[in-house]
């Protein structure tokens, strides 16, 4: 049977590294994993800081268990240029900084102290991907997943592929690949069972076959009464492996689900259902920390992406991520767009090969996985280059006949070698170009991209982004316009039926180089920031799903007089999923309905507050008393939502959130806490330049510096457990609030 257990704790950790290190343990600092190298402030810093090398080792104690055993390390990912050492001697290299690997150190293992070290190099060696030109992300260095120590019998179960078929009809089939790992090449006979168990974890069926080491599959036929996996209603089955032989037993499981998913020249469908996308771009980036945040972070981005921003699609641009965040996605329902790491540029012949091995491991990872719909096998935004592309898809469909191939571009006429034609356009604002005389376009139509005379399989991978960076702290006229940015693309996907869908640059602001970006290392590119706080354009995704779902409503103001240029607040977007909104302003009352005339195809498309509905002499004129405003959602006649927003905001309460309030000891489990200057009706002030102070008592700690500012009315930071359970108080305060205490437990 296998042991899995995490190899996260007391590493000690230094910088650079030469071979004589491996030797001996060095003096270092005592860190646990996911760890970040160098610790980076939130903008302003200089990127080349951790582009070197670094230094971990640990301790391994010899354990009976290992005699006659394989042992290994798996490390899930780190950053990059990884050589692993056991007792001085290499065991292995792993170039790729996004990517499993295993350390194997079976016969090489001494009874006693073993010394495992650890090298990593942060800088951009352009032998590999992503490097060798720019890129617009940062890649932090550092073992920034979990690392697990696995001890087997000599022969194990070395992955499992589960596919299913007949998906659509009343009777469903299942399979699943089970490949034996036998690094000894032993002469082995034994037994593979399948076990196929329900969403509550009964046994559905059982299938057995002998292996004498080859790979074996085992069908599940017939299967009835079985739920699809789909957004709403995310079923997961779960195929259990087991392998008895003369060379050991094993025990290996995964989850699955029954679901297809097809990109066709009309659209794509979900289990046959026509289903429009609707994302957006993920970075695995973090404040400070960057890549370096573990387990129920990782699912929290999920579940923003799902519950907050109402997505029905995530892209994980630009590279695999967290197997904790997939997880997540197959338990609540958000579909994935994989893709191999890479950004723009193209290397030699080595760093080709590297990439070509990259779609193996991602595949061979993930492949289990029902919310991943597609494989993403082209360097985003990379220049045609056949054979290499050809390459790429001939392995990704040997892999995984199941999943059909994507490649994400932004040339226009580019050779279509994958099965979807995964488009960037960039077109909206292109109109603002000196010499364009192109009028606003939100979407070229597929084949001005394609460059073909027939109509494919599309999808818009991403839009916005640099083309209108947007601060949460920005003027409200700016964010607006960020507002109708996105609502004019999504609106564009949703009414072309050879369009799958829109996906969003992006989520949230991220660290950059300096090559990118504000200037301060940040692209405000997000409908978030980088605290994942919601920016009005969050809004534009959020309110398309149903009112039955979560009622949206969120006007697009600060409600203020002279926050606009000329001043006033028309025209007034508010982005709803309600049939109507009434809006009181003294003792004027409109009710108005949704803007169908600019923004047909939205499902909700927005109510717009302007001149048809309120003169400037009504709502507005400069020197006239500027009032509050009443505004009222109605879903079918009936009063849903109500939202009062004040003429003069004051501060009355600083908002202090958690997602949650109880955090595990182990792991360096985290929480994000959101802080919010509220004025006396609980709107965000956006503009109250203050600092928050954070003090931490008991076993947690803060991420990132003790005193941060306000930035749109909101700070963040996140928690970190230190390792013992117990009270964990934080105390918050600014000089413009009463201090906000928080209690949370360590457990
Ligand atoms: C794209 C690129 C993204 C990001 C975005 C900014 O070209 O794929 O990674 O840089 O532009 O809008």
């Amino acid at each position: 049977m296998r042991s899995v257990a995490a190899f996260n704790e007391s590493w000690t950790f230094h910088e650079g590294f030469t071979p004589e290190l491996a030797q001996a343990f060095g003096e270092g600092r005592v860190v646990s994993l996911p760890h970040n190298a160098v610790e980076l402030p939130f903008n302003y810093f200089d990127e080349t800081s951790y582009q070197r090398a670094f230094t971990y080792q640990k301790v391994l104690r010899w354990h009976p268990e290992f005699a006659g055993r394989e042992v290994s390390l798996v490390f899930d990912g780190a950053m990059a240029d990884s050589v692993v050492y056991l007792n001085g001697e290499e065991v292995v290299a792993h170039k790729d900084g996004y990517t499993p690997f295993n350390a194997r150190l079976t016969g090489r293992l001494r009874e006693g102290d073993n010394l495992i070290t650890v090298k990593i190099d942060g800088s951009e060696n352009p032998e590999i991907p992503p490097f060798g030109g720019r890129i617009d992300y940062l890649t932090y260095a550092g073992i920034y997943r979990d690392v697990w120590l696995k001890v087997t019998d000599a022969v194990s179960i070395g992955n499992i592929k589960v596919e299913t078929a007949n998906v659509l009809s009343d009777l469903k089939s299942a399979s699943v690949r089970c490949d034996l790992s036998n690094p000894q090449g032993l002469a082995v006979s034994g037994t593979v069972t399948a076990t196929l168990r329900g969403p509550d974890g009964a046994p559905l069926g059982t299938a057995s076959a002998t292996t004498a080491g080859e790979s074996v599959t085992l069908a599940f036929d017939n299967l009835s009464a079985i739920a699809l996996w789909d957004i709403d209603a995310p079923v997961l089955y779960e195929m259990v492996v087991e392998l008895k032989s003369d060379r050991g037993m094993d025990h290996y499981a995964s989850h699955f689900g029954f679901r297809t998913a097809e990109f066709t020249a009309d659209g794509f469908r979900l289990n046959g259902r026509k289903l429009k996308i609707r994302g957006l771009n993920r970075h695995q980036s973090y404040p400070y920390v960057g890549y370096a945040m573990g387990h129920s972070a990782q699912e929290r981005d999920a579940e923003i992406m799902k519950d907050t921003l109402k997505c029905n699609l995530v892209r994980t641009s630009h590279y695999p991520q967290s197997k904790w965040f997939l997880d997540h996605c197959d338990r609540i329902g958000l579909l994935v767009f994989e893709e191999i790491p890479g950004w723009q540029h193209i290397g030699g012949e080595g760093w080709k090969q590297e990439s070509v091995e990259n779609v193996r491991r991602m595949i061979e990872r993930d492949w289990n996985h029902p919310s991943i719909i597609i494989w993403g096998v082209r360097i985003n935004e990379s220049k045609d280059s056949h054979d290499f592309y050809a390459e790429t898809n001939r392995l990704a469909r040997e892999l995984d006949g199941t999943r059909q191939t994507g490649g994400v571009r932004f040339i226009l006429d580019s050779e279509f070698l994958e099965d979807v034609f995964t488009m960037n356009d960039f077109i909206l604002g292109n109109e603002e170009l000196p010499g364009s005389n192109r009028p606003r376009t939100p979407l070229r139509e597929q084949r001005e991209c394609t460059g073909l005379d027939r109509v494919v399989p599309y999808l818009i991978t991403e839009f916005g982004g640099h083309m209108y960076p947007t601060k949460i702290y920005d003027q409200e006229q700016r964010q607006a316009e960020h507002v109708r940015r996105h609502l004019e693309v999504l609106n564009a996907a949703y009414g072309d039926p050879n369009i799958s869908g829109a996906i969003g640059w992006c989520m949230f602001d991220y660290n950059t180089h300096k090559d990118f970006g504000s200037g301060d290392r940040i692209c405000y590119h997000g409908v978030m920031d980088m605290f994942r706080e919601p920016k009005f354009a969050a809004y534009v995704y959020a309110s398309q799903c149903e009112p039955s779902e979560d009622v949206i409503m969120k006007p697009v103001t600060f409600w203020a007089r002279g926050e606009r240029n000329i001043g006033g607040v028309l025209p007034l977007i508010v982005l709803t999923n309600c049939d109507e909104i009434e809006l009181r302003y003294g003792s004027l009352v409109k009710r108005i309905g949704p803007d169908r005339e600019h923004y047909p195809h939205l499902p909700h498309p927005p109510v717009v507050i302007d001149h048809r509905h309120f003169t400037k002499d009504e709502l507005g004129v400069w020197g006239m008393q500027w009032e509050d405003a009443h505004f009222t959602g109605y879903v079918g006649g009936e009063e849903v939502a109500t939202l009062h927003m004040v003429a003069d905001p004051v501060p009355a309460k600083m908002e202090v959130r958690a997602d949650s309030h109880s955090i595990r000891a182990a792991d360096r489990d985290t929480t994000r806490v959101i802080v919010r200057a509220l004025d006396q009706v609980g709107s965000r002030m956006p503009f109250l330049n203050d600092v928050v102070t954070v003090k931490v008592l008991g076993p947690a700690k803060l991420i990132g510096p003790q005193t941060v500012p306000f930035q749109g009315g909101t700070a963040g930071f996140w928690l970190e457990s230190t390792g013992l359970p117990g009270a964990v108080t934080v105390e918050v305060s600014s000089s413009r609030f009463a201090g906000e205490t928080l209690h949370l437990t360590s457990v």
